[in-house]
């Protein structure tokens, strides 16, 4: 059984997250090295942590060992440990095969198994152990996401005195699904440990507030929770955004550009570049979006000698059967479509199954005239705003899902249902065909969105928005 780890340290901040922001990675020769963690979670919060000298609780995306405190890229890490067993009941299991599912509108059917639950429960447990042992008195603690949604009420039991915070990334699924849930009123009870409960949208917010006035009975009005013993939760919604600035920085130098370039001549100089860059995930709709291009292609809309689709999909929860079969259903048919359709150096799809650093990302976010976002059902999604962010010339298309939380702001996109592919295919036309002109009106607005509401607008919205409510609970409750 791992242990909480031994060296602690006191700080004022500090985010509690299922992963770190790096992995731990053993090569082949034994040696060991820190990778960046995948996921929109870590590239939001990476560079608020490092302007906010916190501290960092996670997992280092490995099992079994035990690994100091330690420092890196300017943020006190602290490891939280996984045995083997827990790695696949709690995070294979009950965060990915259960909750993430049910999550997601039912994409995937969950299941729910009672030796998940408990482990879900101990490994809670054991990140608010962590986070109690290394805040300083009256710090802030913001615990992210739907792996931990027990740590709000642990932490709050270990240390009253701390201010707490906690934030879902992922959707918050409306009553008549999260009811299926065998432990839907302690997951409730969770997270009213917390004193702000944010939400990437405003329906999420009000899904969990009548969720609780349902199911536990606390007095609820508006935004607000009223717990019997007089404190107050609220909830509210807080778009997530990306470090705006910073991509498009990266997406002007000059070794990006040349690499875009390069990207474009590799492909063979097609007239048009389709991208999709996801985790690989059956929530993200990469088979429906991928059989949408070729039938374009199979109906003479597009030409392959023309047009190209690069689809980078980033390796994810290997184990968990959904994705093993979802990655052999993807493998499958970019195999038949460019069988069927590709010729000679000009294949109809170019599939990436691989994940790379940020400059290759804003290398290809540059090459691409048309990024395809078509997930049934995502939080936000952070790639739909990366394209964004490096398209300062306001050209390029975004085709967006309604279904992804990012349509709430980026209006101005190609908005499409990814269940109707007739739909999607259409759309992807218009995307193909618009003039530049309108092109650039609607990148314009959306670069403003995108660069008025960054990261760090939304972090410190949020920890503004805790800190406030606690300074008024201060003025109420001393006279
Ligand atoms: O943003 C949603 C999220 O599930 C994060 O919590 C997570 O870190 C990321 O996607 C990547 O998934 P995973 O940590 O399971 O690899």
């Amino acid at each position: 059984e791992p242990s909480s780890t031994s060296t602690t340290v006191a700080a004022d901040l500090l985010v509690v997250a299922n992963r770190l922001p790096v992995d731990r990675v053993v090569n082949d020769d034994g040696s060991t090295e820190w990778r960046a963690s995948p996921g929109g979670l870590v590239s939001a919060l990476a560079p608020v942590m490092r302007k906010n000298e916190g501290a960092w609780i996670g997992w280092p995306g490995d099992t079994g060992t035990e690994v100091e405190p330690f420092e890196n890229d300017g943020i006190a890490l602290v490891p939280v440990a996984l045995s083997d067993q827990e790695y696949a009941e709690f995070y294979e299991g009950f965060s990915n095969d259960t909750l993430w599912p049910l999550y997601h509108d039912l994409v995937a059917k969950p299941s729910f198994r009672r030796e998940w639950w408990d482990s879900y429960v101990t490994v809670n447990q054991r990140f608010a152990d962590a986070a109690a042992a290394n805040a300083a008195e009256g710090a802030t603690v913001w615990v992210q996401d739907y792996q931990l949604q027990l740590v709000p009420q642990m932490l709050r039991e270990l240390r009253p005195d701390l201010r707490i915070g906690f934030y879902l990334h992922i959707p918050f699924p409306p009553a008549e699904l999260f009811s299926q849930l065998p432990w839907r009123r302690q997951v409730l009870e969770g997270l009213l440990g917390a004193d702000l409960v944010g939400f990437q949208l405003s329906g999420a917010a009000q899904n969990f507030v009548r969720l609780v006035r349902q199911r536990v009975g606390h007095k609820t009005h508006r935004d607000t929770v009223y717990l019997p013993d007089g404190r107050v939760v609220r909830a509210r919604a807080f778009p997530i955004s990306i470090d705006t600035e910073g991509f498009e920085e990266l997406a002007r130098s000059e070794p990006v550009e040349t690499r875009a370039a390069e990207i474009r001549r590799e492909l063979g100089n097609p007239s048009t570049v389709f991208l999709g860059i996801d985790r690989l995930d059956y929530t993200k709709g990469i088979y429906a979006r991928l059989r949408a291009f070729s039938e374009l292609i199979a109906d003479g809309e597009l030409d392959v000698e023309d047009a190209v689709f690069v689809q980078v999909a980033t390796p994810s929860r290997e184990r968990v059967d959904q994705y093993r079969r979802l990655r052999d259903d993807i493998d499958r048919l970019v195999g038949r479509i460019n069988g069927d359709l590709g010729r000679i150096g000009r294949p109809a799809i170019s599939y990436l199954h691989s994940s790379f650093p940020r400059e290759e990302m804003a290398a290809l976010y540059r090459a691409a005239d048309v990024m395809v976002v078509t997930p049934f059902r995502d939080g936000m999604n952070l790639v739909a705003k990366e394209y964004v962010a490096c398209r300062f010339h306001e050209d390029g298309a975004l085709v967006l899902s309604e279904f992804a939380g990012a349509a709430d702001e980026l209006r101005q996109a190609y908005l499409v249902n990814p269940y109707d592919i007739n739909g999607m295919k259409a759309t992807m036309m218009q995307a193909h065909r618009a003039e530049p002109k309108e092109l650039s009106k609607r990148m314009r607005a959306m670069r403003k969105t995108v660069t008025e509401n960054d990261v760090a607008h939304w972090a410190s919205t949020f920890l503004d928005s805790l800190a406030l409510d606690r300074d008024a609970h201060d003025k109420q409750t001393r006279p």
